[in-house]
């Protein structure tokens, strides 16, 4: 029996994650779910986020279906996501970004560069140190070129002018792609957010590191109608977790307002991932009828509620 751990988390996470396990429910009656708790309202019941049970639960799982977790601004608090891809070692953050005109795949380092965890407060200053290392930078090197194989083109996001560590970076993947046979060009991070925007047709498979990826996706989501569209992967060796870009989104949280499309399009990854391309394209097809149909949450100008949108994709998938 596969089985699919879930983890609403916080805020919209609660709201837009049992929509999305609803739609694969219906598409995958076979799969077995089970819920796990994380994040910061399980913290300020137990005074733990994510503690060695949680963990042992999600590695028990043959993919999680994460929602999104609040993660306070306190030097003392350890942030749950980045806990969890280190545990499980999910190194590549696959986010695709389509739409109208726009079919771009942001492959993003999700194991070290700014975030690797090694940083220190110190009276009058505090340091984080951005490590980038050979073999981080060669599986995702060889991760990005495998998915721009089968695709077009690749693009290196990187500030090499600037960064020791991105000259590193750089010289791995573009040997990678010419050891793949990969067409690929190197970009500088700031003229390439600004490209992205203006000329998402020169783009197809981008990767960077950590940190790069991270804000270049959260903006690139301005070409498909913003945050509540953008699904992601966290892919490793064993494990993978599926779970919208947004965050938590406490501004909205609690009132049927949350756009479902993220998670219900992470839903149609993990569903990819488990080789089942045939439901990820029923759910992917739901979802394009009932947004075609002009059934919208309101960040996207219309008038559904998160409960009505996602009942509307149900009744899509019911339908075939
Ligand atoms: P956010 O992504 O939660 O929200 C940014 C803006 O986009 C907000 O105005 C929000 O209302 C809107 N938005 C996000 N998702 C939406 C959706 N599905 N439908 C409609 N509108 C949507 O980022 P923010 O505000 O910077 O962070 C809020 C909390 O989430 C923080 O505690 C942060 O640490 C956490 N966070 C967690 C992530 C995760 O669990 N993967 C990722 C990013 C942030
Ligand atoms: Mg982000």
């Amino acid at each position: 029996m596969t089985k699919i751990a879930v983890v609403e988390g916080d805020g919209i996470g609660r709201e837009v994650v049992p929509i999305a396990r609803a739609v694969i429910e219906a598409v995958r009656p076979d799969l077995e779910f089970f819920e796990v708790e994380a994040g910061y309202g399980l913290w300020k019941r137990t005074g733990n986020a994510c503690g060695e049970e949680t963990m042992a639960d999600l590695r028990s799982a043959d993919a999680v279906l994460f929602g999104a977790v609040t993660t306070p601004p306190d030097p003392g608090y350890r942030s749950v996501l980045l806990q969890i891809r280190r545990e499980l070692d999910l190194y590549a953050n696959v986010r695709p970004i389509r739409g109208e005109g726009v079919d771009i795949v942001i492959v993003r380092e999700n194991t070290e560069g700014l975030y690797s965890g090694i940083e220190w407060m110190e009276s009058d200053r505090a340091c984080t140190v951005r490590v980038v290392s050979r073999r981080g930078s060669e599986r995702i090197a060889r991760y990005a070129c495998a998915l721009a194989k089968s695709r077009r083109h690749l693009t290196v996001g990187n500030k090499a002018n600037v960064l020791k560590s991105d000259c590193l970076f750089v010289e791995v993947c573009t040997a990678e792609a010419a050891r793949a046979g990969v067409p690929c060009r190197t970009c500088y991070i700031d003229a390439l957010a600004l490209d992205l925007l203006m000329h998402p047709d020169r783009y197809d498979v981008v990767v960077t590191t950590n940190i790069f990826g991270d804000i270049l996706s959260d903006a690139a989501a301005y070409l498909v109608g913003g945050l509540g569209m953008l699904p992601s992967a966290n892919i490793g060796e064993r494990h993978a977790l599926f779970e919208p870009v947004h965050g938590s989104a406490p501004d909205i949280a609690g009132r049927n307002i949350a756009n479902p499309v993220a998670a219900i399009r992470s839903g149609a990854m993990l569903l990819s991932h488990l080789g089942d391309a045939a439901a990820a394209a029923a759910v992917e097809e739901a979802v394009r009828r009932v947004l075609g149909a002009g059934i919208q949450t309101r960040d996207l100008g219309g008038v559904a509620g998160t409960r009505e949108f996602g009942a509307a994709v149900l009744r899509e998938v019911g339908r075939g």
